[in-house]
């Protein structure tokens, strides 16, 4: 194989505590609607900025919450890729493994992963706008992909109306998944970096974190990105192809990939 990724795959087979981070490219190759692709139909009249905003909510729940609940039934759609289930493969083989992923999809749990920690909440865990207790599922009437204003569903306790579980432009991230993801780079010696351009913060701290602390870090993206300069291997590829020949180099072919 590409002696990067032989580099990379003794690596990873050296390494006691990993952590993976990934961001929307990882969904990239599953044809996810990316937050602009998701401004189709109805939506491309609407600036991705106008709706993912804690305002746009509050001046019109129904057309942010059918939006979001377009994008989930998009999301349903979709199958995971090989690098989720090579990502799956990783956690399988080196028990101290920390999945951080910035995507709000679900398609990390999907391809196996136990519990990613969502640094952008899910699409998949909506919960009351007021006193942020979680919606049942269904999450609403519509079952179907609408293409258009959904009224969200009302909480069972408080009345108040349900709102996606994700961050938007201007809300803090959690501070339970961002002290999480902190304490999985400050202690891992290997960060698989996947799909991410590492211009969002705080979460692009993350893999600058591990390397500060002298962790290896492995970056896996088709594109340059400002990551590069703490990057100890560059796997210039797209994550459905290099994350399954990464892990094919380190431990042979495994069932899961
Ligand atoms: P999102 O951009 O996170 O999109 C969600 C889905 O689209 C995910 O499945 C993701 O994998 C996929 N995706 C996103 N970009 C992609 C790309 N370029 N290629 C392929 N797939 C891609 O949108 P969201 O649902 O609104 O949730 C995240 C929200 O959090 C966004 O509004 C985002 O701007 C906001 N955010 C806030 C902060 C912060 O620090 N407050 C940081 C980052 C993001
Ligand atoms: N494999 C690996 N990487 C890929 C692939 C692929 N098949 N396709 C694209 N990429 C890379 C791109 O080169 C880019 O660097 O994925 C990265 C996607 O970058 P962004 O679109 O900025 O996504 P992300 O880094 O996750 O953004 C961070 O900002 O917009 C918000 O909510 C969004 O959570 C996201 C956050």
């Amino acid at each position: 194989g590409h002696p990067a990724t032989q580099e990379a795959a003794a690596l990873l087979d050296q390494a006691e505590r990993v952590v993976v981070f990934t961001g929307a490219g990882m969904s990239a190759e599953s044809g996810v609607p990316t937050f602009r692709d998701a401004l189709t139909g109805l939506w491309q009249r609407f600036d991705a900025q106008a709706l993912a905003t804690p305002e746009a909510f509050r001046a019109d729940p129904a057309l942010v919450w059918g939006w979001y609940e377009w994008r989930r039934h998009a999301v349903q759609q979709a199958q995971p890729n090989a690098g989720h289930r090579a990502v799956a493969a990783i956690e399988a083989r080196v028990p101290n493994t920390v999945l951080v992923t910035q995507n709000v999809d679900d398609l990390h749990e999907r391809a196996g992963s136990a519990n990613p920690v969502h640094l952008h909440g899910s699409l998949f865990a909506p919960r009351c706008s007021a006193c942020a207790h979680p919606a049942s599922t269904p999450y609403g009437e519509a079952d179907e992909p609408t293409d258009g204003p959904v009224p969200p569903p009302r909480c069972a306790r408080c009345a108040a109306d349900i709102r996606p579980g994700v961050v938007w432009f201007g809300e803090a991230l959690p501070t339970a998944a961002l002290e999480a993801a902190v304490e999985a780079a400050s202690s891992c010696d290997l960060l698989v970096t996947v799909g991410t351009s590492g211009l969002v913060y705080p979460a692009a701290e993350i893999p600058q974190v591990a390397a500060r602390l002298g962790a290896t870090v492995i970056q896996v993206n088709p594109e340059e990105t400002p990551l590069d300069r703490v990057a100890t291997v560059n796997l210039r590829g797209p994550a459905a192809r290099v994350l399954p020949a990464l892990v094919e180099a380190a431990w042979g072919d495994t069932d899961q990939v």
